[in-house]
């Protein structure tokens, strides 16, 4: 028998929607309230999904919720991971964990003191497409693997995103806004890193909101590099360059991550997204590798464009639970959160002195999702009912 725990959101802006709607699909997850330094903003979420709406603060005493989603902007995430873990809450807290190291390794000592779980986005590695790959690595499919690459580039947001300001400041960028998805997959797949070096530099000092909304026409002024190439050393002797734009019109880099192997190549899709397909490449030709009979692999989302994806946000949450509730760690842990937020600032960093950055913090590779733990973890079994999700 699954235990339930009972669930307090806290922030409820754009993907607030994903959690509520997805929370149904696992079984250790019971959303019941939810909160926003905006009231307004949280009486609407909690009639929209029948949650009673509280206070910030009413909702951390509350005795009766034993776990916290934090879905409040980056820049707020360590104050008030902090305030729910010091309120005896378990936490999960949307990516990145921290925006610095000080509050990430404070983080991590208080929810070991107080003896709570606390887990972080992104989740996606725990998607069937990503955990088919794992299975292949771990089986030998590619050799040792020497090499590879991760591309995420595009133009930005403010021709769609009514509200681009934040992804322009300092503490966002590319870089620890989307580089989460690709680093975490990484470090999932090849284990912990040894050290980066990159370069940056930003194509526009200034980006016009051309997107409907109250900030159409309005300048934003760019105050972090908006384009990076990084080379990422992993302890395993793998080495992976990684580029990050929000400046480029477009690009031909087909595979989101690629990896190389003594014995095969491997290419792997979006990290943003928990399923699709995969592709070997060996002496034999190529061969793709559909993942969808792997758990959490159904593309089950329609995308507001009308792509079909798979999207299981709260993952990572259930699996926290199902952790706590039998004895044993995450996966999406806040140690394996805080490894890649020291990447992802060492990226930067590097950038900046134009040396290598040696990172001082090391992660086991989480366990791979077995069959056993995603059945525990699933509340709805028939496709049907995820791809009725939106
Ligand atoms: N929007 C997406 O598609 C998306 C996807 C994946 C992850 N995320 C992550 O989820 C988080 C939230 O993103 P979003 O798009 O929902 O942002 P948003 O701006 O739409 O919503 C954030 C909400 O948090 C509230 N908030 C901010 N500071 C607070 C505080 N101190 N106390 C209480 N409430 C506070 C705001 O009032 C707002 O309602 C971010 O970390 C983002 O990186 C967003």
């Amino acid at each position: 028998m699954t235990r339930r725990f009972k669930v307090g959101i806290i922030g409820c802006g754009h993907i607030f929607d994903a959690y509520a709607r997805l929370s149904r699909v696992f079984a250790p997850i019971d959303i019941v309230a939810c909160a926003d330094i905006d009231q307004l903003a949280a009486n609407r979420r909690a009639s929209q999904y029948g949650l009673t709406s509280l206070g910030v603060s009413e909702l951390l005493a509350e005795s009766g919720i034993d776990a916290v989603i934090n879905l409040t902007n980056p820049a707020s995430h360590a104050t008030i991971t902090d305030a729910a873990l010091s309120a005896g809450k378990h936490t999960y807290s949307e990516k990145p964990l921290a925006l610095a190291m000080a509050d990430a390794h404070h983080l991590i000592d208080l929810a070991m003191r107080n003896g709570l779980g606390l887990a972080a986005a992104p989740d996606t590695f725990l998607g069937g497409a990503h955990q088919a790959a794992r299975g292949l690595i771990d089986a030998g499919r590619l050799g040792t693997i020497k090499a590879g690459s991760a591309h995420f580039m595009n133009h930005g947001m403010e021709a769609w995103h009514p509200n681009p300001f934040p992804y322009y400041q300092a503490g966002a960028g590319p870089v620890l806004d989307m580089g989460p998805y690709y680093v975490t997959v990484l470090v999932s797949l090849l284990g912990p890193v040894k050290r980066v070096a990159s370069l940056a530099t930003t194509f526009f000092d200034e980006r016009e909101v051309t997107a409907e909304g109250p900030n159409q026409g309005t300048i934003v002024a760019v105050a972090t590099p908006t384009n990076s190439q990084s080379l990422i050393d992993f302890h395993s002797g793998a080495q992976v360059h990684f580029s990050t734009s929000y400046d480029v019109w477009g690009h031909g880099h087909v595979n989101p991550i690629e990896l190389h192997g003594t014995e095969a190549s491997l290419m792997l899709p979006d990290p943003n997204y928990f399923a699709g397909g995969l592709e070997i490449i060996d002496a034999n030709g190529r061969s793709p590798i559909d993942t969808q009979d792997a758990p959490f692999g159904i593309p089950n989302w329609r995308e507001p464009r009308g792509a079909l994806i798979g999207n299981y946000r709260g993952l990572g949450l259930a699996d926290m639970l199902d952790g706590i509730a039998n004895g044993r760690a995450a996966r999406a842990s806040g140690d394996l959160a805080l490894h890649v937020l020291e990447v992802l600032l060492a990226i930067i960093r590097s950038a900046e002195r134009g040396q290598f950055i040696e990172i001082e913090s090391t992660i086991e590779r989480p366990e791979p999702l077995d069959i056993e733990t995603a059945r525990r973890l699933k509340a709805v079994d028939a496709p049907a009912e995820f791809l009725s999700v939106q």
